[in-house]
Order: C-alpha cells, then structure tokens, then sequence
C-alpha cells in the first residue's frame, strides 16, 4: 500500500475528547511501509511527524503544524502456545477492546481485568495502561518500534520498557519510538485478579461463584460502564490526573483532617491517593464551565460537553490543579499526552 496524504484535516473524529483542532497534514499508516513513507515525507517538508493511535489519552490545545500519522495497521496472532502459556501479538492499530475479546475468545486469560479501555494496542504500552489490579507490564512479552532516526525495527524486552504507574520509556522519551506491534505471554490456565475494588462483589451479584476470564471482563465491563462516560457520547479522555504519591507523613496528616480519605500506601513506603476524592472533596465533582467539566459521577474525569476547546479544558485542570494543591497540599500530575 502507498500512504495517502491529506491536507489541512479535522482531528476531531481522532480524538476522544472530541476537540476541534486541525492537522497540517494527515495520513494513515497500514504497515511498516508506510510508517517508513511518512517518516520520509515529514522530513521532506521540513516538518514534525506526530503519531497518534486511538486518540484517547490526546489533550489537543491547538492546531498541529504536522504530518499527524494515526497506526491503523491490524493484525492479530498466535506466536507460540506450550499447552499453558500462549504468545499473542497485535499490530499498533488493533482496537484495544475488540483485541481483548479475541484473546478471549481464544481461552487465554491475562488481558480480562483490562477490558473495555478505549484506545489501541500500539498505545498501550505508552502509559503502561491498567484497571482493577492489573497492568500491562504484567502480561507485557515485548515490542517492536521503529527508530524514527534511523529507520531500523528494535525489539524492547519488558525491562527495557520501563514500565511505571501510568509511564514507560515511551511516554518519557516522546517521539523517539513508533510502536508497530505488541506481545503479550497470555495463559490458558486460569489465575484471575478479583480483589480490586468492587470486581468481587460485581460477580457474586451476578451470581457467579467460579468464574471464567470472560465473566470477569463482562462484570468489568459492566461496572466501568457505570462509572466511566462513553468517549461516543461524552467526549473525554478517561482519567485526567493520575493517583498521586505523597509520603506517608503527609497522607497520615490528610488522614487526621479527614477520617475517610482514600490511601493504598504502597511498598516503597509512600502512600497513593484516590486523586478522585480529593478533586471530589474539592468541591469540583460535577462542575461545568460551558462545555468544559468534570463528570458528575467521577470526578477524576474531565469531559468536553460539546464545543469545549482543548486549552478550556487545559485552564479547567490547571484550576483543579491549583485548587487541590492549597487545599491538600497535594501536586495533581496530569494524564493525557498534551499536543
Ligand atoms: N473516588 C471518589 N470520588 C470520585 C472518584 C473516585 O471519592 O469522584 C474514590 C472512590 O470512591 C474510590 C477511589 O476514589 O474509593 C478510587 O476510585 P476508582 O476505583 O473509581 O478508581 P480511580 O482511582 O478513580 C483508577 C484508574 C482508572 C481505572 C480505575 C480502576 C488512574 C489515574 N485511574 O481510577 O484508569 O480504570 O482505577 O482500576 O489510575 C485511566 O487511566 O484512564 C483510567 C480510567
């Protein structure tokens, strides 16, 4: 396939939040090829090459003087199975949700606990994504990027990615690797993760006493769909802030002040916050200046009602940010990839 390259292109289909901005030039890439082509015809004209997968986790504040290139390249299969464990891999533009659903659908459990998290496969190990207990780190295998310098394919192990909450050396060092495809070391024994929140209780409500990784991806479909607004009804880019580290001084004196703060202090000693009931606590939860907000039901995420601009959601977040800091003395770390 040859890219086709359009000019001056809305990104509003691209993104989640729906915000309106608009792309100097636009193409989608289907395979290495055409990763390779738009590498070349961004340095031709002496501009940026921004890469962008399901637009999910984009807080876009301005036009983009780019070739903004989306990954629709697709592809899913099996690479190897001992009977127990099974290696799978996606291509980048794999729809996350759709691809969790194979894996499913081939008996292999791992990916259950991440069902139904907007984006793609090719984004995923940016910020390392993760729900309910679970990350991708831990059924991550490996990955293959491009250098953008140089054009060659690198494979990066689990320990070369880097993986943190939410972080991985691809969200620190932006731009400097183009995922192209995803592993991941899946079982076809099972050995599900139920203790997060309200998992447990979702299945024991549905009267589920020994489930399979299918009923816990439907339980947990069933409880982010309460929660979390529908990027095709409500733009938004799921959770805005991450959960914030503080020591554990700190979140005992926020304790003492509050006697239901939300705290899971964490092995290192330091103590992370639900950033949720904080903005929440903040008085913040349900709050809209013209159609930029934050969702009536959680208050972690901001959501664009409509014609909100990427930079009024920006100021939005900037003022919860102030606000949280004064009022707890705690730094809100933003999500979402600005651009
Ligand atoms: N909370 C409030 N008020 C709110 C929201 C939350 O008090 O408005 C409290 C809840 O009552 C609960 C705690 O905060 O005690 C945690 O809430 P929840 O389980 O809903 O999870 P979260 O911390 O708000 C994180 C992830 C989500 C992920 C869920 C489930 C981050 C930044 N967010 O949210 O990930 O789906 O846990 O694992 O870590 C995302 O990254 O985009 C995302 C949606």
């Amino acid at each position: 396939m040859s890219l086709v390259v359009s000019e001056n292109v809305s990104l509003k289909p691209f993104n989640t939040f729906g915000v309106e901005v608009r792309a100097r030039l636009f193409a989608e890439a289907h395979d290495d090829a055409e990763v390779r082509e738009a590498l070349a015809l961004a340095s031709a004209r002496g501009i940026p090459l921004q890469v962008i997968g399901g637009g999910s986790n984009l807080l876009l504040t301005g036009d983009i003087d780019a070739l903004v290139l989306r990954m629709a390249s697709r592809g899913l299969r099996l690479l190897g199975d001992d009977g127990e464990q099974v290696l799978v891999e996606a291509e980048a533009g794999e729809p996350w949700h759709p691809f969790v659903l194979w894996t499913l659908e081939q008996g292999l459990a791992g990916l259950e606990n991440l069902s139904l998290i907007p984006g793609t496969v090719g984004a995923a190990p940016m910020q390392n994504i993760g729900a309910y207990g679970v990350e991708i780190k831990d059924v991550f295998a490996g990955l293959t990027a491009m250098d953008r310098l140089s054009g060659e394919l690198r494979d990066f192990s689990l320990e070369e990615c880097a993986f943190g909450y939410r972080d991985s050396l691809f969200k620190r060092d932006v731009g400097r690797w183009l995922i192209l495809r995803v592993r991941f070391k899946l079982s076809r024994a099972l050995s599900l993760h139920l203790d997060y929140g309200p998992v447990r209780q979702r299945l024991r409500e549905q009267g589920i006493d020994a489930p399979t990784a299918l009923d816990v991806s439907r339980a947990i479909c069933s409880i982010r769909s309460e929660k979390l607004p529908d990027p095709a009804q409500l733009g938004n880019a799921g959770s805005f802030f991450k959960n914030p580290l503080v020591p554990a001084g700190l979140a005992e004196r926020l304790r003492g002040e509050h006697a239901d703060l939300v705290a899971y202090p964490q092995a290192d000693g330091q103590v992370k916050l639900a950033a949720g009931w904080l903005i929440e606590r903040a008085g913040w939860k349900g709050f809209r200046d013209g159609d930029a907000g934050v969702h009536r039901l959680q208050a972690l995420v901001l959501v664009n009602y409509g014609a909100a601009t990427g930079l009024q959601l920006l100021d939005l977040a900037q003022r919860i940010q102030a606000d949280v800091a004064e009022r707890f003395g705690v730094a809100l770390e933003m999500e979402p990839n600005l651009l």
